[in-house]
């Protein structure tokens, strides 16, 4: 079976009140529109095609380069006229609609609904609710076949009764799609081409309709305010939270961790609260990340301890180093093991070596640092002039006073000490101390100024 999903996104969502089309806003750091690709793609259908209208350059933008075609549908006139648009590109034997507003649908569901399709057979999915109100209901005959969807409005009152709603989200052989679509009509109480009326039409040729629900209702919630859309991303990250403890995570308070990315936790981890974590993050063992870090492509050694506000960017970090509070960890920074890292201290495009300890008030970019180096409180390489970056090299076991500038490029030597307050312009040699500073002066009997009177 071949199956072409064609994902309905054409929609302006008014009621996000927002210059940004619906289907782009996001849950979970990626768009809407993304999450149902992947979902379809997840379900190995063949072919992906999008059915766009308001804010095609955005949306086109959204899935260039990814194995996804667009169709335009130009006036949105309705669920029905919508697939007919992409209909000219669709390849598969089977076609599955799905909606870039509905963005938790789950694969496993998906291949659900394809395995009741035939030749002879269609496949909806369908949701038992206790409040069905302003959805299509799904209409059964005596034999309890589903045998068509009405609109709310336009169900009389026995069938606005039903509690059986149509999700949108369907299933069946192109040739059906080819046969009723052309024949859809706008005659309703919405003036639109109803998708929905399909059902009734494959009934009418012989086709029985095959009913599945979903494992969780709210894979089938579909977005369209800010209301919703917060409620969703909720839902999303109590289910990440909730793989995550089952890989071994404690998780302080799942409402409180957020996670727009790809996150692998080994045994024993701890997540306090308001920890985000983006873009592809490990953590190994034991790592410990405080409350409101914010991590983003980083990679974190066994027993590492990450302390309170931190942010982490780009960064890898060997075992048992200890980080933070309020440091903030920048692309490029290589951090050996057991290295400590202090508050107010940014690193960036840096390696430090073993046991390095920059515990207080640093900047250190461009930078290499041996093993077992300190570095005091309020040293800065000086890295850019401007114009240029430069390197700054710190051998093992060096230590820079507090307060010192070290002007790159340069070194300081192995074992070498750097006096307070210096301003470091040339290589410092091995074991020797450098210090650049104004020699101290002591004068006595030094009357402080009075004010004048
Ligand atoms: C539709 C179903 C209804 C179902 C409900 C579930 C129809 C006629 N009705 O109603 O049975 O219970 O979904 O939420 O299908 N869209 C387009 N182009 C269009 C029209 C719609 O791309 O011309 C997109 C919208 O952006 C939206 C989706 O299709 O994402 C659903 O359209 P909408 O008009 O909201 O359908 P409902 O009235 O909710
Ligand atoms: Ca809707």
């Amino acid at each position: 079976m071949t199956v072409s999903a064609v994902i309905l996104a054409a929609g302006k969502g008014t009621r996000m009140r927002s210059a940004l089309p619906k289907v782009l806003h996001q849950v979970a750091g990626k768009a809407m529109l993304s999450h149902v690709v992947a979902a379809a793609q997840a379900a190995e259908v063949t072919q992906t095609v999008v059915v766009y209208g308001h804010g095609g350059e955005q949306v086109k933008a959204l899935l260039e380069g990814q194995n996804v075609q667009l169709a335009e549908q130009k006036e949105q006139l309705g669920t029905g006229h919508a697939v007919s648009q992409a209909m000219a590109q669709v390849q598969g034997d089977t076609v599955l609609v799905l909606y870039g507003d509905v963005p938790l649908i789950q694969p496993q569901t998906l291949q659900d609904l394809l395995a009741l399709v035939n030749s002879e057979q269609m496949a909806l999915l369908t949701l038992t609710m206790d409040n069905p109100q302003g959805y299509g209901r799904i209409v059964r005959n005596a034999n309890n076949e589903a045998v068509a969807i009405v609109e709310q409005k336009d169900a009389t009152p026995e069938q606005l009764a039903i509690n059986e709603i149509n999700t949108g989200i369907l299933a069946c052989r192109r040739e059906l799609l080819e046969q009723v679509l052309p024949a859809l009509s706008n005659n309703n109480a919405q003036g639109e081409y109803y998708l929905t009326d399909i059902i009734a039409m494959a009934v009418e040729r012989g086709i029985t309709v095959a009913t599945h629900q979903p494992q969780q209702p709210w894979e089938v919630d579909g977005v369209n305010d800010k209301i919703q859309l917060a409620r969703l991303e909720r839902i999303y990250q109590q289910q990440i939270a909730e793989q995550l403890m089952a890989q071994g995570a404690k998780v302080l308070d799942p409402a409180r961790l957020d996670v727009r990315g790809q996150v692998s936790v080994d045994e024993d981890v701890v997540l306090d609260v308001g920890v985000v974590l983006e873009g592809n993050v490990t953590l190994g063992k034991n790592v410990v990340i405080g409350p409101y870090c914010h991590i983003r492509n980083s990679t974190i050694g066994d027993n590492t301890v990450i302390e309170s506000h931190s942010v982490i960017d780009g960064t890898t970090i060997g075992a048992s180093a200890t980080i933070g509070p309020f440091a903030r960890l920048r692309p490029g920074t290589q951090l050996a093991d057991q290295v400590k890292v202090g508050n107010f201290v940014e690193t960036k495009a840096t390696t430090v070596g073993v046991g390095s300890k920059i515990n207080h008030l640093s900047y250190v970019g461009d930078a290499n640092l041996g093993k077992e180096v300190n570095v005091g409180a309020g040293t800065i390489t000086c890295n850019y002039d401007g114009a240029n970056k430069f390197t700054t090299t710190i051998k093992d076991k060096a230590f820079i006073g507090s307060n010192s500038s070290l002007v790159a490029p340069v070194s300081v030597g192995e074992g070498a000490t750097v006096g307070a307050g210096s301003v470091i312009t040339t290589d410092v040699d091995d074991e020797h101390l450098a210090v650049s500073r104004a020699k101290q002066r002591q004068i006595s009997g030094w009357q402080r100024p009075t004010k004048k009177k």
